[in-house]
């Protein structure tokens, strides 16, 4: 198998332990979800932030996880995070269009546990590639290979790629950007999930303002996390609706 070599942003304190919630409740959404969706309504909500530090989490507390990265038309991941060569390198645009094998673009990455398939070279359309069976073929053969999958999606509310791998995963965590997303189109999401049968295991809301009150944390840090904009606290909410709640008023549990 070859090696990709990812280049990770240190996360500020309050990002890294809301992460660390939000990988131990994936945790409990059972034994049967292995392919998750991060997806969000609009662009920009921070679903690659979110899925690439879950993937990495996952892997370092000793899960093997996959990356799936299925935002075909405007990956960012060769570019943010550094990887080298990367136009040459097959990825699963190569895949679904029949160029190259499965395991050809499956790479291990420096941290153990952590694989990826990654998207390197765009595509301008890819929605017919996403409803071939190859798609559905590697997502479930990676779901038997990792104890994750982890997918990387566009937003649902831009073009209907998101619904239709929503439609191959065992649920979806819906990423909202605080004080940006209207509740509208919020519940235009759940309304999108449901109807191809993702079930929404729950809601992440990225760029909270913190107090900067953070347990364990030096006074200088905290207010480092209090006074500035680009460090916000990314908070997962529990990830399965209470029993009593009504399937179609999801917005109870935001
Ligand atoms: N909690 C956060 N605190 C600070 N910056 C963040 C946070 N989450 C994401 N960002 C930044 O916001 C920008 C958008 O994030 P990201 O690319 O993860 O969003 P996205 O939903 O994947 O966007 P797209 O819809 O374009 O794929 C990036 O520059 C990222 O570094
Ligand atoms: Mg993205």
């Amino acid at each position: 198998m070859k090696k990709l070599n990812i280049e990770f942003q240190e996360l500020p304190y309050a990002v890294e332990e809301a992460m660390n919630r939000l990988r131990i409740n994936i945790k409990f959404c059972g034994k049967n979800t292995r392919k998750i969706l991060i997806t969000s309504s609009m662009p920009n909500e921070g679903k690659s932030s979110v899925a690439i530090n879950l993937w990495k989490m996952l892997a370092e507390a000793g899960f093997p996880a996959v990356l799936g990265d299925v935002d075909l038309r405007k990956s960012v991941i060769k570019d943010r995070h550094h990887i080298k060569d990367a136009d040459k390198l097959p990825d699963l645009g190569y895949f679904l269009s029949g160029q190259s094998e499965m395991e050809d673009v499956i790479y291990e990455t420096q941290v153990e546990n952590a694989y990826i398939v990654p998207c390197m070279n765009l595509l301008e359309n890819p929605s017919a590639l996403l409803e071939d069976a190859r798609f559905a073929e590697l997502l479930d053969k990676l779901a038997e290979t990792y104890r994750y999958v982890i997918i990387d999606s566009p937003p649902l509310g831009s073009v209907a790629d998101a619904a239709q791998i929503a439609s191959l995963c065992d649920g979806a965590a819906l990423v909202v950007r605080a004080g940006e997303t209207s509740r509208s189109l919020i519940k235009q999401s759940f309304q999108q999930l449901d109807q191809v049968g993702c079930t929404l295991l729950g809601v992440i809301l990225n760029r909270a303002q913190t107090t900067g009150r953070a347990y364990n944390t030096t006074a200088s840090m905290a207010n480092t996390i209090a006074s500035t904009a680009m460090v916000m606290a990314l908070t997962a909410k529990r990830l399965q609706p209470p029993a009593t709640a009504p399937r179609q008023n999801n917005s109870l549990w935001i």
